[in-house]
């Protein structure tokens, strides 16, 4: 059974009672019955230590590209000791390596489906071929493997990957299937190589050591096994009452250099972190989705919706234990409610050694990014979402919402339409938000985003460039990355068009009955 299939029966089983408040549709009616308010503050011994995700291993092949190989499986994981959960992964029981590549290089994927169901891998936050994107129309059926190749082009990113089998994406993530995606820039740099001299050496960058991916998901654990009855579904869809870092419950992280820097994912399908110390203090946000901020912004607070990103550099003083936290998401004007919109957690412990390795001082400018900038786009759209669809349309697997051209420069704008919470996303791309309800955008939203958190009412002007792959057939996604809004079919798709072309039509053979499956 499905995350969304229990839910559904739940709430047919409920329907007597809640039929008169049909006419408010049905995510408000939803929130109005439920509202537990799940806070860990202070309540989460922090027990497990919790390290960077492994590195994948990767060969060289006879053209020059870097091989891959990622076997999704089903398998069991101890979120408990002594108390192994089913899980999903890739090449291991829950989550999946790290994969590294450099711009400039060429990639090739040798992805396994050994789960017994038709599922896929997204590349999230990648641009490249929408054949090799891993959407729902790169299904890789069970007991095959799919190799897409593609040419890594874009600045140094923490990018992630998961499944997006329509439909199922909630289900297939929550199972575990997920890993970290970094680019590192070409000639050294991010990952230690020792012939680059620019910022991106000054940065933490040692890999495990002072460099440390943090995928941040909420869970709910029965005896310790992963809970796929969605019980506390709301308005926005699983909502767990525990805190897993990277598959680890009750982390802690072991820091041995004065400054450490974050990688943070929010990997979970419907939660919105806003991330603080316990105590506060300031940090440096220093990357956002795509890539490195122009420059370094201290903060004490960060926000991300699920599939958003940012990297943080922490000081930490000899021997501390620093709490990171997280309260409620800022809920913009226009705000009807929201299922965990008060909750909050105990995210890390980070453990600091008595003596630290000294780190040197942050640099002052990161990144040379173009202005974000609407002279040369020639082309506006809206995008509003509300109650499951965007601009009142479901995603259909076989039409295509609209075609951009190749080389076109766009602005959308996108906003919230039903005073619900959403997180935006865009294959393909990295946009940069040219405004925030007609306002600059604030620092944290100065660089490179592929997704973007919607808070009711207000509305995020994007300008997004579309280059270098064109493809009439094959759509890219766009959709709302709360995975059951996804998954209901908050989601479009878009061809990117070469000159003289229309928009055509999905293979049809790419086309999964969802729903003849899993039951
Ligand atoms: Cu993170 Cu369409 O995906
Ligand atoms: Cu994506
Ligand atoms: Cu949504």
């Amino acid at each position: 059974m499905t995350l969304t299939r229990r839910r559904t029966l739940r709430l047919l089983g409920a329907g007597a009672v809640l039929l008169p408040a049909v006419g408010l549709g049905l995510p408000r009616l939803v929130a109005s019955v439920t509202g537990a308010k799940t806070d860990t503050v202070g309540k989460v011994a922090f027990t497990n230590e919790v390290k960077a995700p492994p590195l994948a291993p990767s060969r060289i092949d006879g053209d020059g590209r870097r091989v891959f190989d990622l076997d999704i499986r089903a398998g069991r994981h101890e979120f408990v000791p002594g108390k192994p959960s089913p899980t999903w992964g890739v090449n291991g029981g829950y989550l999946g390596p790290t994969l590294r590549a450099r711009r400039g290089e060429s990639v090739l994927m040798r992805v396994s489906n050994g789960v017994g169901e038709r599922t896929s891998l997204h590349w999230h936050g990648m641009h490249l071929p929408a054949v090799m994107d891993g959407g729902p129309h790169q299904m890789i059926e069970p007991g095959t493997t799919w190799s897409p190749t593609w040419k890594i082009d874009q600045p140094a990113a923490s990018l992630w990957y998961h499944p997006h089998t329509h439909g199922k994406t909630a289900e297939h993530l929550y199972r575990g299937v997920a890993g970290m995606f970094l680019i590192d820039e070409n000639g050294g740099g991010d990952s230690g190589g020792d012939d680059a001299s620019g910022p991106l050496l000054r940065l933490p960058h040692r890999y495990g050591v002072d460099d440390i991916p943090l995928i941040v998901q909420d869970r709910r654990l029965t005896d310790g096994v992963l809970d796929l009855a969605e019980d506390m579904a709301g308005t926005t869809g699983f909502l767990g009452d525990q805190l897993l870092v990277n598959g680890v419950v009750g982390p802690y992280l072991a820091v041995t250099t004065e400054r450490i820097r974050l990688r943070l994912l929010n990997g979970s399908n419907a939660r919105v972190y806003h991330f603080h110390f316990a105590d506060d203090r300031p940090f440096t946000l220093i990357g956002s989705d795509g890539g490195l901020l122009p420059a370094p912004h201290t903060t004490p607070r960060v926000e991300l919706s699920p599939g958003e990103r940012a990297e943080i550099v922490v000081e930490v003083e000899p021997g501390e234990r620093l709490v990171l936290r997280s309260d409620e998401p800022s809920t913009g004007s226009g705000f009807v409610q929201h299922d965990g919109g008060s909750d909050r957690f105990d995210v890390l412990e980070l453990r600091a050694a008595a003596s630290l390795t000294p780190s040197p001082a942050l640099p002052a400018r990161l990144a040379d990014l173009p202005r974000a900038s609407a002279e040369s786009a020639t082309r506006t759209r809206t995008f509003e979402l509300s109650e499951h669809h965007i601009n009142g349309q479901q995603m259909r697997m076989d039409r295509i919402d609209f075609g951009v051209r190749k080389d076109s420069t766009e602005i959308w704008d996108v906003r919230s339409g039903d005073g619900t919470l959403h997180s935006f996303h865009v294959h393909d791309v990295q946009f940069r938000v040219l405004s925030v309800d007609g306002d600059r955008p604030p620092p944290e939203l100065a660089g490179w985003k592929d997704t973007v958190f919607v808070p009711p009412g207000r509305t995020m002007r994007l300008v997004i460039r579309f280059a270098d792959y064109s493809d009439p057939d094959v759509p890219y996604m766009f959709h709302c990355h709360m995975l059951y809004h996804e998954d209901q079919g908050m989601m479009g798709q878009f061809v990117v068009l070469g000159p003289g072309e229309r928009p055509g039509s999905p293979p049809s053979r790419t086309v999964p009955s969802h729903e003849g499956h899993g039951s």
